[in-house]
This record gives C-alpha cells, sequence and structure tokens, in this order.
C-alpha cells in the first residue's frame, strides 16, 4: 500500500516535470521563434506532399540563425531539404546579397522546397540543388567558402560530410549536424549503420584539433539534438 502510493506519487511528479519541461518550451518558442505564414506553408505542404514530420524545431530554427548572425554568415549550406523549413530559418538570417544552397536528392521533396522557398518570400537568395550530396559536395569547392554548414541528410555519411564541410569552410565557419544524440543510442555500440555513421562524426568533432564542438540536447524531449561545431582560427 505504502509502495502503491509512493510509486504514484512519483509517477504524479515525473508528470509534473514533464509538464514543466514542456510549458518552458512552449514559452520559449512564443517569446523568442514564433512561426510566421511562410514557416506553417511549409509545414502544411510538406505534409500535404506526404513528407515525414522530421525537420527541425522552431527553437533549433532560431538557434540556427543566431549561429548565422555569430559567424556573419552570407553564404550557407545545407545538406537535406526535406520541405524547406530548416531552409527557410537559415535563409531569412541572409543579410542582402546572401545566399543559402540546399542540396536534396529526392526531386519530389526539392519541388516542395521551391514551392515553400518562394512563398516565405525567400526563393532570390535560395537554390535547391538535387541529386545526393556526395556527389555534389566536390562541385561546391569553386563556391566557398560557406560560413555555416548544416547537415541533415541521410545518417550513415555523416563522417564525409564533416570532411566536405571543412573543406568548404573558413576558420570561423560553424558548422552544424542534427540527430547526434538519438536518444543515446549513438553512445551505444550498435549494428544500425545511421548510428554508427553519427557516432563517427561525434568521435571526429570532439577530437579535431581544428574544431570547438559540442552536442546540445535541444529537440523537443532533450533527447537528441544538434552538434555544433566552430573552425578554429589557428
Ligand atoms: N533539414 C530539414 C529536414 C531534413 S530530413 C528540416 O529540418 O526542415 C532529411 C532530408 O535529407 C530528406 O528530405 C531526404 O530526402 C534528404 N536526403 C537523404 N539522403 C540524402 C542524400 N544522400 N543527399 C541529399 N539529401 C538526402
Ligand atoms: C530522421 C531524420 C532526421 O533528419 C530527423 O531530424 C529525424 C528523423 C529519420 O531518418 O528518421
Ligand atoms: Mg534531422
Amino acid at each position: 500500500m505504502t509502495e502503491n502510493s509512493s510509486e504514484s506519487t512519483r509517477l504524479v511528479q515525473l508528470e509534473q516535470q514533464a509538464n514543466l519541461r514542456r510549458s518552458i518550451e512552449t514559452t520559449i518558442s512564443e517569446r523568442f521563434a514564433p512561426e510566421d505564414e511562410g514557416l506553417r506553408h511549409a509545414l502544411a505542404a510538406g505534409e500535404e506532399a506526404g513528407l515525414p514530420p522530421i525537420q527541425i524545431s522552431p527553437i533549433q530554427g532560431r538557434f540556427l540563425q543566431l549561429l548565422a548572425a555569430a559567424c556573419n554568415a552570407r553564404k550557407i549550406l545545407e545538406i537535406g531539404a526535406l520541405a524547406g523549413y530548416s531552409g527557410i530559418w537559415l535563409a531569412r538570417s541572409l543579410p542582402e546579397g546572401g545566399r543559402l544552397i540546399t542540396l536534396e536528392v529526392n526531386p519530389a521533396h526539392a519541388e516542395v522546397v521551391r514551392n515553400s522557398f518562394a512563398h516565405a518570400g525567400v526563393a532570390d537568395r535560395t537554390e535547391v540543388r538535387v541529386g545526393k550530396a556526395l556527389d555534389l559536395l566536390p562541385g561546391l569547392e569553386s563556391e566557398a567558402p560557406f560560413d555555416l554548414v548544416f547537415i541533415d541528410a541521410d545518417k550513415s555519411p555523416y563522417p564525409q560530410y564533416l570532411e566536405a564541410a571543412l573543406r568548404l569552410a573558413r576558420p570561423g565557419s560553424i558548422i552544424v549536424a542534427d540527430n547526434c544524440i538519438r536518444g543515446g543510442r549513438v553512445f551505444q555500440p550498435s549494428e544500425d549503420e545511421g548510428n554508427n555513421g553519427v557516432a563517427e562524426y561525434n568521435r571526429r568533432i570532439a577530437s579535431d584539433p581544428r574544431l570547438i564542438s559540442l552536442l546540445l540536447p535541444m529537440d523537443e524531449d532533450y533527447t537528441d539534438g544538434f552538434a555544433v561545431s566552430v573552425v578554429r582560427y589557428s
């Protein structure tokens, strides 16, 4: 009886904590990262086209803008566009004359992205390139340096995406990768190629002397999030 009631007290406490975290997240989103019609349209268009709802959160979008401001980003590269939601956040961080290039393997996704960008008023400063990122990345070297690179495509080539990002970066560039925690699964031995790719990515950014890096849990329930790396000046 006592044990049961202390267990239910504990459950109530856990539920209160979860509600508190949700309400804090909602308040931060409302105050710092409100979505406008353009962003909401991209979400609806993705849903309409049957794309999975795996875009970043509004807080993550705002954080990308903060990082873009920190490195004075005029040229941004995104790997993995989906419906254009993160691309809109990124494109809106650009100054006059700035440019976002986003790479997307799925032509149907790319079509949604172009519509989303047009609807959000960022078509003029964005370009969607269709193909496998690993095929497209070498062709970007003539357009380097990129001030910010956002990696959010298939997970097993994350280490190769990091190599490419480093080739395309300058000192002070910021490299961000999504889904680098994955509920802690990337810290466990795994048979999953995606997990292993992200685990290797994390090992490299933690030890590469060219970078200063950190994993930040920052999805809705703080079990997944960004890896953020700054390319050092020396
Ligand atoms: N950044 C988006 C979410 C991207 S989801 C947002 O937050 O709004 C991952 C996207 O990467 C999908 O659209 C998928 O089609 C694309 N993708 C998967 N493998 C890819 C590859 N090898 N090259 C380029 N894009 C790829
Ligand atoms: C998946 C991919 C993502 O980029 C993401 O943010 C969430 C989920 C996925 O492939 O399941
Ligand atoms: Mg992602």
